[in-house]
C-alpha cells in the first residue's frame, strides 16, 4: 500500500493505491480546507506534490503555474505510489501542532473482522440446507408395473437416493402427470426437510437433471434498505449481493410511522406490497447477473425486525406500538414464496429468522448467530444502530437484550440538512481549532446536499471538541465566528455555505439539530448502562463490542466516543461486523444446525424493556451531556478538552 506523508503536520499514513490525497488526509488526521466536499469546484484543497506518483485526475481550478509548479487539488488527485505532500499554509489553516494534538485518536475505526474472524465466528457449520434436488430416472409404467405416478416416484427415489417417504404439495401432485410424461420420466425432484419429526415434502419436479442448480436466497428487510443475496446451496458459492431502499420508505421513515400508515385503508396490503416489490426487483437483477433461472431458487431465508415481518407477510402490526407492545408472532411459520408474492420456483419456501419481542427481531437473532456471541467466552456487548438502537449484552450462558428509539437523526431525519447517506451526503468534518473552519468530505465527493449520520457525529464531536458549543451542546456565540450566527431565534454553525453547497443556499448545523443528535446518543447510551446496571456490572467487564448495521461501519469509535454514544471502549475491543442479519440469514439457508442455532438464540435471549425500567430515564438524562454528567467515566475526552484549553 502507498504511503502518503504530509508536511509540514510530519504525518504518514498508508492507503490503497488510487485514494485521494484528501481522503489520505482525513486518515493522517491532517487539516486541509475542503469546503465543496471533495468535489473540485471550491479549488480550495491546494497542495504541492513534492515527491512521488500522483494522478491528477482534474485541476480546472488551478492556474497553469501552479500545475507547473507542482500544485495539485487534494481531493481529485490520486495516489498512485509513495507521497510526499507539503500542505500551503494558507490551505493548512493555523497551527499544525494544535491540529496535530487535536488529531491524535482521531480516524479510529476500530478493527473490522476480517475474513478469518468471520470463519471462527462462524464456526463450521456444515454444509446442510434444508432443500435437496435429486435427478431420477423412471420406468415406463406398463400394464405389469402400474404403481402410481407417485409411488413410481418414491420407489426410485428411495432406490437410487435412499429417500425414505415422503409427503408431497398438492400444487406439485397436480401437475405431476403431465410433467413425467412431458419429462420422458427423467426429472428432477426437490424435497424440502420437514421440522419437528415430520417426513420430507416434495415440492416440485422439473423435467431433466437440475440437480447441479440448486439456488437460495438471503434477505435482509430493513426498515431503510433491503439487501439481497444469491447463494448457490451445493457449493456455499455467493453469486452476487444486491440492495435498495425498502419502497415503503415512501410511507414512512421510520417503524412507528409504517405501523401508522398500515392501519389506514388498504395500508397493510400496500406495505406488503412495496416490500415484495423491493425483494422482486432485487431478485431481478440477481438473476441478469448470475445467469440463474428464477425456477431454481428453491429457498429464501429472510431476517428484518418484528415491524418488517409483520408488514412483509401481511400481519396486522397494531400492537407493536401499543402498550404492553405485543406482537402477533416472533416466530414465523415456514410459508410458500408464492404465498408472499416472492417470485421465485414455483413451491420454494420462505423461513423467517426469530424474534424476540416487539422491538428485538429476527435481525438481532440472525446477527448474534453470524457474529458468534451466542457461543462466545467473553462478555460481549452487540449493538446495531439504524432507526431503532438494538443491543444485546451475554456470551455462551445468558444474552440481555433491550432496544431504544435512537430516532431518525443518525438516518438523516429530525435535522434541518440531515439526508440518508447517499451521495452528497457530508460524511466527514474536521474542525480546524484555532480559525474554526470546516474540513468535510462528501460521499461520492460532489457539492455537498446535506449531512448523513456519520456525518453528524463528526460535527457534534467537532464543535464539542473546538468549545464552538459547550457541554449542554449550546453554541458560544462570543466567539465572534462568521460561521457561527443566530438565525429565525436560534443559534446554528454554518458548514457550507451557499456558493459551495449543491443546493444553493447554506447548509448549517442548528442547535435544535444537535438537541435531537444529543437525544440519539443518549438514548443508546442510556441502553447500555441500563442493561449494565441489570446484570450489575462494570462498563470495564465487557470483554468485546460488535457494531452491526451500515451505520455502524462507518462509525468513528473516536468520535462516537468524544460525544458519548459509546462508554469509553478501548480499539482493540471493538469490531464491526457489517450487515449481520444478512450473514446470518445467509448461515441459516445454508446449515440446518444454523436454523436450530437461531430459534434457540430467540428462546434463550431475555429482553429487558425499557419504557417500564426505572433506571433508564435517570441514565438517559444523565447522558444527554456532552459526553457525559460523569466525566469521570470519560477521562480521554476530558483530557482532549483540557489539552483544547492548554494550547
Ligand atoms: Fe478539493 Fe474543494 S476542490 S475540496
Amino acid at each position: 500500500m502507498p504511503k502518503v506523508y504530509f508536511y509540514p503536520d510530519n504525518r504518514g499514513v498508508k492507503v490503497e493505491d488510487g485514494e485521494n490525497i484528501l481522503r489520505a488526509a482525513v486518515l493522517a488526521g491532517v487539516h486541509i480546507n475542503a469546503s465543496c466536499g471533495g468535489s473540485g469546484t471550491c479549488g480550495k484543497c491546494r497542495v504541492a506534490v513534492e515527491q512521488g506518483d500522483v494522478e491528477a485526475q482534474d485541476s480546472a481550478k488551478l492556474s497553469a503555474e501552479q500545475v507547473a509548479q507542482g500544485y495539485a487539488l487534494a481531493c481529485t488527485t490520486a495516489v498512485r505510489g509513495d507521497v510526499e505532500v507539503r500542505i500551503p499554509v494558507e490551505v493548512q489553516m493555523g497551527d499544525s501542532r494544535a491540529a496535530l494534538e487535536r488529531e491524535h485518536r482521531a480516524v479510529t475505526h476500530g478493527s473490522v473482522l476480517t475474513s478469518k474472524d468471520l470463519s471462527e465466528l462462524f464456526g463450521d457449520f456444515d454444509l446442510d440446507p434444508v432443500t435437496h434436488r435429486v435427478y431420477v430416472e423412471l420406468s415406463v409404467p406398463s400394464l405389469e408395473d402400474n404403481l402410481s405416478d407417485l409411488e413410481r416416484l418414491k420407489r426410485e427415489l428411495t432406490r437410487v437416493h435412499g429417500i425414505g417417504d415422503f409427503t408431497v404439495d398438492l400444487a406439485c401432485l397436480k401437475k405431476m402427470a403431465t410433467k413425467l410424461r412431458e419429462a420422458d420420466w427423467k426429472v428432477t425432484a426437490t424435497l424440502m426437510e420437514g421440522s419437528n419429526g415430520e417426513c420430507p415434502r416434495l415440492i416440485r419436479l422439473d423435467a431433466g437433471d437440475r440437480s447441479g442448480k440448486h439456488y437460495g436466497l438471503a434477505v435482509d428487510i430493513g426498515t431503510t434498505s433491503v439487501y439481497a443475496e444469491l447463494i448457490n446451496l451445493n457449493t456455499r458459492e455467493s453469486l452476487g449481493r444486491v440492495s435498495e431502499y425498502n419502497a415503503q420508505v415512501s410511507c414512512g421513515e421510520d417503524i412507528i410511522s409504517r405501523i401508522v400508515y398500515s392501519l389506514k385503508k388498504d395500508g397493510l396490503t400496500r406495505l406488503q406490497n412495496l416490500v415484495t416489490d423491493t425483494i422482486n426487483r432485487l431478485i431481478g437483477r440477481l438473476l441478469e447477473k448470475s445467469g440463474v433461472d428464477r425456477n431454481d431458487i428453491v429457498y429464501m431465508v429472510a431476517a428484518g425486525n418484528t415491524t418488517m415481518a409483520h408488514l412483509f407477510f401481511g400481519i396486522n402490526a397494531r400492537y407493536i406500538r401499543e402498550g404492553p407492545y405485543i406482537p402477533t408472532v416472533n416466530f414465523m411459520p415456514t410459508v410458500r414464496a408464492a404465498d408472499l408474492s416472492i417470485k421465485i420456483a414455483e413451491g420454494a419456501r420462505v423461513y423467517y429468522i426469530p424474534g424476540r419481542s416487539s422491538y428485538v427481531g429476527g435481525d438481532i437473532t440472525s446477527g448474534l448467530l453470524a457474529s458468534g456471541v451466542y457461543k462466545a467466552d467473553k462478555l460481549t456487548l452487540y449493538i446495531d444502530v439504524g432507526t431503532n438502537g438494538e443491543m444485546v449484552l451475554g456470551n455462551s450462558e445468558w444474552l440481555l437484550a433491550c432496544a431504544c428509539s435512537a430516532g431518525p437523526a443518525f438516518e438523516g431525519g429530525s435535522v434541518k440538512h440531515g439526508m440518508r447517506a447517499v451521495k452528497g451526503a457530508i460524511e466527514t468534518v474536521r474542525i480546524n481549532p484555532d480559525t474554526l473552519e470546516p474540513m468535510i468530505l462528501t460521499i461520492g465527493q460532489i457539492k455537498p446536499r446535506g449531512i448523513c449520520g456519520s456525518g453528524l457525529i463528526d460535527i457534534l464531536a467537532e464543535l464539542f471538541l473546538t468549545g464552538v458549543i459547550n457541554e449542554k451542546g449550546k453554541f458560544d456565540l462570543e466567539l465572534g465566528h462568521p460561521r457561527i450566527r443566530e438565525s429565525g431565534g436560534q443559534a446554528e454553525y454554518v458548514l457550507v455555505w451557499a456558493d459551495e453547497s449543491a443546493i444553493g443556499e447554506d447548509i448549517e448545523i442548528t442547535e435544535v439539530d444537535l438537541d435531537n443528535i444529543t437525544r440519539t446518543k443518549g438514548a443508546i447510551h442510556a441502553g447500555i448502562t441500563t442493561l449494565l446496571d441489570s446484570v450489575q456490572m462494570p462498563v470495564e467487564a465487557i470483554e468485546q463490542v460488535l457494531i452491526a448495521g451500515g451505520f455502524g461501519r462507518y462509525l468513528e469509535l473516536d468520535k462516537a466516543i468524544t460525544i458519548g454514544l459509546l462508554p469509553e471502549f478501548t480499539e482493540d475491543k471493538v469490531k464491526y461486523v457489517g450487515n449481520g442479519s444478512l450473514m446470518g440469514a445467509h448461515l441459516v439457508l445454508l446449515s440446518q444446525a444454523a436454523r436450530s442455532s437461531a430459534k434457540e438464540i430467540a428462546q434463550k435471549m431475555t429482553y429487558l424493556d425499557l419504557s417500564t425500567n426505572p433506571s433508564f430515564m435517570d441514565n438517559y438524562v444523565s447522558a444527554l451531556f456532552l459526553p457525559h454528567t460523569d466525566t469521570n467515566s470519560f477521562p480521554s475526552v476530558m483530557e482532549r478538552i483540557k489539552e483544547r484549553s492548554r494550547v
